[in-house]
């Protein structure tokens, strides 16, 4: 049975909505090579954004979009590797072609491809020297900007999960290489992303370090509430069920608008109704993915501290003046200048996300309403 609503995969086609501003400034960067970051929480839409950024330039002959996905590389050479086969790839798009281009553009890194199952996907690996030999790494830099003055086309790599780089044996010196190299790019330009809001943060808007001030950075926003209530009516009819304003509403203020979770509950709610929905039926459904998260988030609180719980707690109950006494004594935070080190952890858990103004925010809607209402 197909359902209308998507979670945990790219929203694309019907299942995506909204993002319009997002979408044409992308296509506005992207068309005149301005570098680009952006940054959003776990699961608020960047990777179904730039898909859809790379869908609108499918047909443009004049530009090429590579994506490269780092979440699975733990060390530069794995980078490497995907970063070269990536770029062949959006630059061919036959399989004998892309064979041919391994063998042309980094024939002396003897590259051997190996197809890794039925469906023609490859791996794309590179001799016993490769990782001794640093020159290589220039080499493979270099490609996406002698592909281009090859070919006359233009290209934008993008590079999701960018944060990833921080975990590699030298990051700072790693981002130096990358700046190098790619500042000198004139038909390329580069689109990274990624998550963990702080660490992107140091490695773009720090003065001290080598990807201070690359590019444009954009932070991503939730889809509004109306946004939600049209796109989730819509969704339900066209699957010839129906649901109220009101029961779609619910659906966006239980999950504080959050894009996955907003998608899941509306699936929940879908799957529960017959022909007509309502807002029973939407607390129904929320009780149930709360019910299905709660062994989790128990997981989650055995590895805090007291203190570090009690902090979440405040965050949850909408505490912004963390040093006043009252709030200290009220919830155990012991002294006030504990509370920097509680952010910080909190913070690289992925936990909260400290928004511009300094405002503080639980990043799971329903860790939220679970600490709340059921934890407490
Ligand atoms: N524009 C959109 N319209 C509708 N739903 C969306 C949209 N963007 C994201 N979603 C919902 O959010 C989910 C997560 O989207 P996506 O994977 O693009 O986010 P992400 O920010 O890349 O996540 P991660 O940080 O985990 O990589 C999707 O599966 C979908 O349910
Ligand atoms: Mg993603």
């Amino acid at each position: 049975m197909n359902t209308p609503f998507v979670y945990g995969r790219i929203a694309d086609k019907e299942n995506f909505t909204d993002r319009k501003e997002e979408l044409e400034m992308l296509i506005q960067n992207f068309s005149g090579l301005v570098n680009t970051i952006i940054i959003s929480p776990r699961r608020w839409g960047k990777t179904s954004l730039v898909n859809q950024v790379v869908k609108h330039f499918e047909t443009n002959k004049s530009i090429r979009i590579c994506q490269v996905d780092i979440f699975n590389c733990r060390t530069e050479e794995q980078f490497y590797q995907a970063y070269a086969h990536a770029i062949l790839k959006a630059n061919t798009s036959v399989w004998d072609d892309f064979i041919a281009s391994v063998r042309k553009y980094l024939g002396k890194l003897l590259p051997s491809v190996t197809l890794t199952d039925a469906a023609q996907t490859c791996e794309l690996t590179f001799g016993l020297n490769f990782k001794e030999n640093v020159l290589t790494y220039d080499e493979i830099l270099e490609l996406p900007q002698v592909i281009c003055k090859d070919t006359g086309r233009k290209m934008v790599v993008c590079i999701d999960e960018f944060q990833n780089i921080h975990e590699y044996d030298t990051p700072i010196a790693f981002q130096r290489k990358l700046r190098a190299h790619w500042q000198r790019h004139s038909d390329v330009c580069y689109c990274l992303y990624g998550s963990k809001r702080h660490m992107l943060l140091d490695i773009f808007n720090n003065y001290d370090m080598p990807f201070y001030k690359f590019g444009n950075i954009m932070f991503l926003h939730k889809i509004e509430r109306e946004e939600w209530i049209k796109f989730i009516q819509t969704r339900f009819q066209e699957s010839g069920k129906s649901i109220s304003p009101e029961a779609c509403g619910t659906i966006a203020d239980l999950m504080k608008n959050h894009p996955y979770y907003t998608q899941q509950l509306s699936q929940q709610t879908w799957l529960r109704t017959d022909y007509e929905s309502n807002t029973d039926i939407v607390n129904l459904a929320f009780q149930d993915i709360v019910g299905q998260l709660s062994l989790l988030f128990a997981n989650l609180i055995d590895t805090l501290t007291p203190k570090q719980i009690n902090f979440l707690m405040a965050v949850a109950d909408g505490v912004t003046n963390f040093s006043s006494k009252e709030v200290l004594t009220k919830y155990q935070l012991g002294t006030s200048a504990n509370i920097k080190n509680l952010k910080k952890v909190a913070t690289e858990k992925d936990l909260i996300d400290i928004l511009p103004g300094n405002k503080i925010e639980l990043q799971d809607p329903v860790f939220e309403y679970w600490l709340k209402h059921i934890y407490r």
